[in-house]
């Protein structure tokens, strides 16, 4: 499957979502993840996102290895979201910071 992983938080762009064939993506107050169960790696939403926020599960950079375990785990409250919305106010300021994941919002 795919993962969503920190540099989502707190942008949320959304350019993601309305790629995708299944409707795999859930949304919470600041972040997407994707449902590993439904994720069928068609591999469309990677180039669609601004900050490069998706990566494969096998190819997950080593300090964002928590984010496979987040994006299974709230996948299973969140509501799936399927179309494109706005991205959150101030989103490219947040795209630029590196080290937020303190601040993902479950
Ligand atoms: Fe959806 Fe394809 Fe991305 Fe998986 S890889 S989340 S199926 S667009
Ligand atoms: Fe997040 Fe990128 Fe999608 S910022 S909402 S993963 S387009």
């Amino acid at each position: 499957a795919y993962v969503v992983t920190e540099a989502c938080v707190k942008c949320k762009y959304t350019d993601c979502v309305d790629v995708c064939p299944v409707d795999c993506f859930h949304e919470g107050p600041n972040f997407l993840v994707i449902d590993p169960e439904e994720c069928i790696d068609c591999t469309l939403c990677v180039p669609e996102c601004p900050v490069e926020a998706i990566y494969p599960e096998d190819d997950l950079p080593a300090d964002q290895q928590a984010f496979l375990g987040i994006n299974a785990e709230l996948a299973r409250e969140w509501p799936v979201i399927s179309a494109k919305k706005d991205p959150l106010p101030d989103h490219e300021e947040w795209a630029k910071v590196k080290d937020k994941r303190h601040l993902l919002e479950k």
